[in-house]
């Protein structure tokens, strides 16, 4: 089955054609094409991302990727077509609220014949709502030309498969002609979502039915990167920029520890300065809350306005190292409670070199029995190969449907 997804939830347009072949127990993911833009040059300037300007930009942007997914898949043919007139007309409107978008979808499409593929997938959420609904109706328009079938797919649900797919080359980019593997899958999964909206712990005890283990009560840990990142005067999205130099700041650490006895005693006096709460460390339950540590980094940085540039990445090293250390202690509880065989963590929070590493360590010193999956670099922050492969499982089970709509608060589970 040859699915096209569509990916649209936040400030990446994204689209990826897969062959996927196999079943539940075990299925083949081949990349035809995969074509993504990010927008984060263009939502820098206002510290995060802007929800009219992001659903602008997927209005902009999805012709075009559209066009280099089809050509990387070879499944480009160009050939005038004949479009009736009420099918036009019902395009036309699913897409009147897009400016240009209709136009350009028109030009290209009245251009090329429908591509050899089975079903379209499209995130439906949770996202950003007026991002969500570009996808959408651009996924409805093309179905509605191309007389194919349509899957609703969840965000979430998307990075819990690429977490659990793997491939041959584990670091090789997921482009074109790699194939992915989502097999051997030991019930139930724990699956830990760290992203700039999600903060859970999900439990997959039967083949794609979650159950609600623990979340955030407020920020969600990629918020929190953010939120620190810019009291740094650091730039959006702030999480690889704070994970750059709490890198750096904890190889220097690591030397000063050995070094002269006054770089010693220099390295004490910064962290006797720089220490940060991990909140809800020892409460009896798998909830998180961020927003506490957010503030413990904001009144440091006002209680030390002069801080010296070693000791601003101290604060950055310290704010990862807190949010590690109750991300992995909180993961720890849920594998006990649950007695998960396999552990997952998604979402572009899991691209985190610091806390790849802490979980790699930590699972194998603590909980040698469960198997963990990491995502390839590639896939764990937002894209469209995810999207497919939830996609497919998801027409296996012949759950198409006309009647799509945004929900930028879907859930994947509910609360037991
Ligand atoms: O899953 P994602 O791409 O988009 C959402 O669905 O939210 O996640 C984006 C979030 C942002 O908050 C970004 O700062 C964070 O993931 N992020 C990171 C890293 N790379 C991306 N956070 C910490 N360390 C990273 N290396
Ligand atoms: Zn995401």
């Amino acid at each position: 089955m040859r699915i096209l997804a569509i990916e649209t939830s936040c400030d990446e347009t994204a689209i990826a054609i897969l062959a996927c072949t196999g079943d539940e127990k075990s299925a083949q993911f081949r990349v035809l094409g995969n074509a993504l833009l990010s927008q984060i040059e263009i939502h820098k300037p206002y510290g995060g991302v802007f929800p009219s300007l992001a659903k602008r930009e997927h209005a902009k942007n999805l012709v075009p990727i559209l066009e280099a997914a089809l050509e990387e898949a070879e499944l480009l043919r160009e050939d005038a077509q004949i479009i009736p007139e009420e099918t036009r007309a019902n395009i036309s409107e699913m897409l009147a609220r897009e400016p240009g978008l209709a136009e350009a979808f028109f030009e290209f499409l009245s251009e090329c014949e429908p591509p050899a593929i089975d079903a379209i997938a499209v995130t439906t959420g949770p996202g950003l709502e007026p991002a969500l609904w570009v996808g959408i109706n651009f996924a409805k328009a093309l179905a509605l030309l191309w007389k194919k079938p349509l899957v609703a797919v969840n965000h979430m649900e998307g990075h819990i498969l690429a977490a659990l797919a793997q491939n041959a080359q584990r670091d090789t980019s997921p482009s074109r002609g790699v194939t992915l593997c989502v097999q051997r899958v030991t019930l139930p999964v724990l699956a830990l979502l760290i992203s700039g909206g999600h903060t859970e712990l999900v439990l997959m005890k039967e083949w794609l039915q979650y159950e609600l283990i623990g979340r955030t009560r407020d920020d969600a840990v990629g918020e929190a990167f953010d939120k620190v990142a810019r009291m740094l005067g650091l730039p959006y999205p702030g999480g690889p920029e704070i994970s750059k130099l709490a890198e750096e700041r904890r190889d220097r650490a690591t030397r000063k520890r050995v070094g002269t006895v006054s770089e010693r005693a220099e390295e004490e006096r910064v962290e006797a300065l720089v220490k940060l709460p991990r909140p809800m460390l020892h409460e009896n339950s798998c909830d998180f809350s961020f927003a506490g540590l957010k503030t413990a980094v904001l009144y440091l940085l006002k209680e030390n306005p002069n801080m010296s540039e070693d000791e601003k990445t101290h604060v950055a090293l310290e704010f990862e190292n807190a949010v590690t250390e109750v991300l992995w202690k909180k993961t720890a509880r849920a594998l006990e409670e649950t007695g998960a065989h396999t552990l997952v963590i998604g979402g572009g929070v899991s691209a985190n070199a610091h806390i790849r590493r802490v979980f790699t360590d930590s699972i194998h010193h603590e909980h040698a029995g469960v198997e963990l999956r990491i995502p390839p670099a590639d896939l764990t922050t937002d894209n469209a190969i995810m999207i497919a492969l939830a996609g497919f499982y998801r027409a296996q089970r012949k759950e198409f449907t006309t009647d799509i709509a945004a929900n930028g608060n879907l859930s994947l589970a509910k609360n037991p």
